[in-house]
């Protein structure tokens, strides 16, 4: 970029109110380079491009071999409308000859339209089949990536930037496919070939068109340095428009409730005008260039007619070379004009690559035990310990060498103030993290070394925002245990407590929870969340505030239900609520990440510590 360009694009950015910028900054590695296309096409990028491409050689060579086809037989109309003017018409006119040579030639320029026309069909249903095929896999492994990736992961990516991947990336990769793979080779072999034969009928007259060649190179590298730029602009706005759009509507509800629409709308508005800049600056220059290089070709036409008809009325050149001189001319700015698109279509496409190989090369933070150290057990007792075990999110430590012991089948509950760890040490039992140092077992096994299907059948963590998928209540339940059968899946239900209400549904349990009706409150999502937690029946359960939203009358079905759950397994229970954890074998108060007090609830209560004053303020309170 040139430093009146970099000026410019920081001036832009001044004039947005600074929160704009400071509440939606694009991340780092979603800047584009200025990079030129070669910079930008990574060693990543070719990698993942040759793994989608390798398994469609055979149809890429075909493809290759048909736009060839079409861009020779493109070539030789021109040629052949020459030929039948000179060698079918001239003769027959003028020395009254047979017209056989007029209908030899016309035959042949059938055959060309015809291959012309064909080949153009070929390529287009085969490279279409080509690139959908190559689309599909590249979605597929996008997708099954980002299902592997860890939580860590989408801590940092946002939902924006994960819709502007499968969308607008993916896009730009398709559009290398619709239009870029013909216009290159055809480009280039009908620029090439035009020159070389306007050279071989005619040097001179060939000269003369051509010297209008530099100027339209110094237009095309004008065209081509301002849509880099420009286009990268564009590209850059739209990913602020996804995710502008994507935190808007995912957050509706606090956006509603703080009155927020007028704020949000001046921030997309802001965002929005600034798409539509980028993309009008490009529709600018478009139209200087493509009229501009249109006009260049008829000053070319204009050159040929004159000094070609010169050239003919002095009998040194015959009518049907001035004809094809015309008809080429004619075409020679059109591949030029379709190149310099290709340019940005390729630029647009190596972004889009480079984005997806990042992303397809991020590691998950949690990752597979290797097949030879992988453990599996049939069964698991549940007994969890961390051994000297270290942990933060980023740079500061939120648990601190943190040693515990949780025998099979004992339930824990963790209490502490808001911001003290519980949760944390809750997700690190669940494997949604690994320790930064020291070790996670559970009967002995380090954490790391379970697939994570033998991991996620031992271990399950219920949270507040008891997440429910499209499809029935019943199969929601079931997701637990897609094997249960029908009679299970009820069992459970009516032990959490959830039934009642589900039977009480216009369908009952195969109520459609997307649909009108199925609509469940908190609390009932919840339950549904408490009878799949059951289902699955795991060793180890971990309830974060699973039960927080149920209300109040309830509490002494949701303590029976509750015991019913935890029965003999290991659990480990985060309330605030505390007749909930009076449930539990063994209290651990938990503060800046560190046990401070750690027994039965009765030992804490006989000591006299801070759970002891918390309890007694709580049964004051009920009193
Ligand atoms: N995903 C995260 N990324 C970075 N820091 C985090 C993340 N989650 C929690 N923290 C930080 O870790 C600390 C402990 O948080 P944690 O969620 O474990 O607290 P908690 O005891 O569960 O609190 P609460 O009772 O409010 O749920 C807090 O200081 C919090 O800021
Ligand atoms: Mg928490």
């Amino acid at each position: 970029m040139s430093i009146s360009e970099e000026e410019r694009e920081r001036e832009a950015q001044a004039q947005l109110p600074v929160d704009v910028w400071r509440g939606i900054a694009v991340d780092e590695d979603e800047e584009e380079m200025t990079a030129s296309l070669t910079v930008l096409l990574r060693k990543r990028s070719l990698r993942l491009l040759g793994s989608l491409m390798g398994p469609e050689r055979r149809g890429l060579v075909i493809g290759t071999i048909l736009v060839v086809l079409h861009s020779l037989a493109g070539l030789a109309i021109p040629v052949i409308i020459g030929k039948a003017i000179d060698d079918g018409i001239r003769p027959a006119l003028l020395h009254h000859k047979s017209l056989r040579t007029l209908f030899v030639i016309v035959g042949i320029f059938v055959v060309v339209e015809i291959v012309e026309s064909t080949t153009l069909g070929g390529f287009l249903a085969y490279i279409g089949k080509v690139g959908e095929k190559v689309l599909f896999d590249l979605r597929t492994r996008v997708f099954d990536h980002f299902q592997k990736l860890s939580i860590a992961f989408y801590e940092k990516y946002t939902t924006g930037r994960i819709m502007s991947r499968l969308g607008n990336d993916i896009d730009a990769i398709s559009d290398l496919f619709l239009t870029g793979l013909i216009d290159l080779p055809w480009g280039v072999l009908s620029l090439i070939g035009i020159v070389i034969i306007l050279l071989v009928l005619d040097l001179q007259l060939a000269l003369v068109t051509l010297a209008v060649f530099p100027v339209l190179f110094l237009l095309t590298v004008w065209f081509r340095n301002r849509s880099e730029v420009l286009y990268r602009r564009v590209r850059e706005a739209v990913t602020l428009v996804y995710i502008q759009f994507t935190e808007t509507l995912g957050g509706v509800r606090a956006v509603h409730a703080f009155r927020r629409e007028p704020r949000n709308q001046e921030i997309f508005d802001d965002i929005d005008a600034r798409y539509r800049d980028a993309n009008m600056d490009t529709i600018h220059i478009q139209a200087l260039y493509g009229p501009g290089s249109s006009l260049l070709g008829e000053i070319a036409q204009f050159a040929v007619l004159l000094f070609g008809g010169y050239r003919v009325l002095h009998g040194q050149m015959k009518l049907g070379v001035l004809v094809t001189f015309i008809l080429f001319v004619g075409r020679l700015f059109q591949p030029v004009q379709e190149l310099s698109q290709v340019y940005n279509i390729f630029q647009a496409a190596a972004a889009a690559l480079e984005k997806l190989s990042g992303l397809l090369d991020e590691k998950p933070s949690v990752p597979e035990p290797a097949p030879d150290d992988a453990v599996r057990r049939d069964s698991w007792p549940g007994r969890i310990t961390f051994d000297h075990v270290t942990f933060g999110y980023r740079d500061r430590n939120i648990l601190t060498d943190l040693t515990l012991d949780v025998p099979a089948g004992q339930t824990v509950a963790l209490v502490g103030p808001t911001g003290a760890g519980k949760s944390t040490t809750a997700r690190l039992v669940a494997r949604f993290y690994d320790p930064n140092s020291g070790a996670i077992t559970i009967d002995g096994v380090d954490l790391r070394r379970l697939p994570s299907d033998e991991l996620r059948r031992c271990i399950v963590m219920v949270t507040q925002e008891s997440f429910l998928f499209s499809g029935t209540v019943a199969d929601n339940i079931a997701f637990g245990r897609p094997t249960a059968s029908r009679e299970e899946i009820v069992e459970a239900a009516r032990i959490v407590g959830a039934a009642p209400f589900i039977e009480a549904l216009p369908d009952g349990f195969d109520t459609d929870i997307r649909k009108r009706g199925g609509r469940l409150s908190a609390g009932q999502r919840q339950l549904v969340a408490l009878a799949r937690a059951f289902l699955a029946d795991p060793a180890v359960i971990i309830f974060d505030e699973a039960t927080s939203s149920i209300d109040m009358p309830s509490e002494r079905l949701i303590q029976d239900a509750l015991e019913l759950v935890l029965r003999d397994r290991t659990a480990f229970i985060i309330a605030h609520r505390l007749a909930t954890v009076e449930i539990a074998d063994r209290v651990l108060v938990i503060d800046d990440g560190a046990v401070l007090e750690d027994g039965s609830p009765e030992q804490l209560m006989a000591s006299g510590g801070s759970w002891a004053r918390l309890h007694r303020a709580w049964e004051e309170s009920l009193a």
